[in-house]
């Protein structure tokens, strides 16, 4: 099998085992689907807050340099403007004139041929805005046109002032949001890896301009470490890929990117940003934005250095970096080694951290209050049905680091078995101690 199709044989397995265990499947399914557009299930939810969660922790309160902010979707029109969205935010695309698809130029491996189709009556290449148009208020005509937000660190630049204010912050500090981005991609692709709508998480750091490239060499490690350290992504599958070609504003420029069944892919950016945004938005709506330095007596624009990755992005990374396939052999005669899928997420973002599963049902005077005690502090499942085995299948598949099984020894011992997902090892735990025996092994490492 070559690189490609076992990429996309895996691909398509990870976005099967997706559909059939809750996490992501298609928006409007039921009305054949909207291209660009993913909904998240019950499991889907649990971990994509996890995730973001850890995010916000990380990025916000763990910092005293940092403050958030919860903005709106749609803002003042001219923000866009201002941003450069709305002249220059485009891709080019070209049409085929045969079967009528439309791809993105950079995109066509033989330029001048359809991918589609294979005709060579192609439209020259066009402009295309990404930016989704909608109306504000009753009347629909072009003075009440609005944009949806194509980036969410747009509204950061125009609160500065607000938030440097409230929150009494000094140069340098930072500003972070999570929150709905949208962009009328024109080849949406890759399960959610390139989405119209999607989840951007942005900090923007304000700070002096002769010390801005020791803060994007910092925010650069702390990246790193979050993906390596936070999340367990190991360091072989992600690679930072430094911009050459830079806009005339910024300094540097870097992606970090992961590799993908289906390659190398982008997930987040750190972005030298210059004075740009602070300038352009001081100069359309006519509010100075400049800072005044005490310290220096001074007033300038603060320049900005940006991390900004998408949440869907991230999400997808590690299910690619969880999907695991083993062989276990099988006690029925005839039958090939079965091929157990596991999930090995880590604790922290699994949907499941830990599953309660009773021998029988008459144990369930007992598994019943454990469950809903170890849900007071874990995302706890409680599983009844079906053979040992099959429950066991299941919390593998959903990525659950820990089963925990009440047999009929539990009333007298006072203990449980413990299963971990990835060691396979099998442990008894009394019943006082195991919350914290849970705990003490999914926190993070500091
Ligand atoms: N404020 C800078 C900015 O928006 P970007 O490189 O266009 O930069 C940042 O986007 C991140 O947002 C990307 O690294 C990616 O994780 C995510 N992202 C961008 N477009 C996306 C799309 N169509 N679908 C899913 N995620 C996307």
């Amino acid at each position: 099998m070559t690189e490609q199709t076992s990429g996309q044989l895996k691909m398509e397995k990870i976005v099967a085992l997706c559909k059939r265990r809750g996490l992501i499947f298609q928006s409007s399914e039921i009305y054949g689907g909207i291209n660009g557009f993913w909904d998240y299930g019950p499991a889907g939810v649990a971990m994509r807050r996890a995730v973001e969660q850890l995010w916000w922790r990380y990025m916000v309160e763990q910092r005293d340099n940092v403050e958030g902010l919860d903005s709106t979707i749609i803002c003042h029109p001219m923000v866009w403007k201002a941003s450069g969205h709305l002249d220059q935010f485009s891709d080019l695309m070209v049409d085929c004139l045969d079967c009528k698809k439309r791809f993105r130029e950079d995109q066509l491996e033989t330029p001048g041929v359809c991918p589609g189709c294979g005709s060579k009556k192609m439209t020259e290449p066009r402009e295309f805005n990404l930016m989704m148009k909608t109306f504000v208020g009753p009347v629909f005509d072009e003075e009440h046109v609005a944009w949806l937000r194509a980036e969410t660190c747009q509204p950061i630049f125009v609160d500065f002032d607000q938030i440097r204010i409230s929150s009494r912050q000094k140069l340098p500090f930072g500003i972070a949001q999570v929150g709905k981005a949208f962009r009328n991609e024109i080849n949406p692709r890759f399960f959610t890896f390139r989405s119209r709508e999607f989840t951007q998480m942005e900090m923007e750091f304000f700070c002096r301009d002769d010390e801005s490239m020791k803060w994007y060499d910092y925010w650069h490690q702390e990246r790193w470490a979050f993906y390596t350290k936070i999340l367990g992504i190991p360091e072989s599958r992600l690679k930072i890929h430094h911009h050459e070609k830079l806009a005339h504003y910024a300094k540097a420029a870097l992606d970090i990117e992961f590799e993908f069944p289906f390659g190398w892919g982008e997930i987040e950016g750190v972005h030298h940003r210059g004075t740009w945004d602070m300038s352009r938005h001081s100069q359309f709506c006519g509010h100075e934005l400049k800072y005044f330095d005490q310290e220096r007596n001074e007033h300038y624009y603060p320049t900005v250095v940006e991390t900004s990755c998408g949440l869907d992005r991230m999400c997808l990374a590690l299910l690619c970096n969880a999907y695991d396939e083993d062989t276990a052999p099988t006690r029925k005669e005839g039958i090939e080694d079965d091929v157990r899928v596991v999930m090995h997420l880590p604790a922290l973002v699994a949907p499941v951290q830990v599953a309660v599963l009773p021998l029988s049902k008459k144990l369930e005077d007992k598994a019943e209050p454990l469950f809903k005690d170890l849900r007071r502090c874990l995302r706890a499942d409680y599983d009844v049905s079906g053979n040992i085995g099959k429950r066991y299948r299941r919390q593998d598949e959903l990525g659950t680091p820990y089963c925990v099984t009440v047999d009929f020894e539990t009333a007298n011992d006072q203990a449980v078995t413990v299963r971990d997902r990835d060691a396979m090892t099998q442990e008894r735990v009394a019943l006082d101690k195991l919350a914290k025996f849970l705990l003490d092994k999914i926190q993070p490492v500091a």
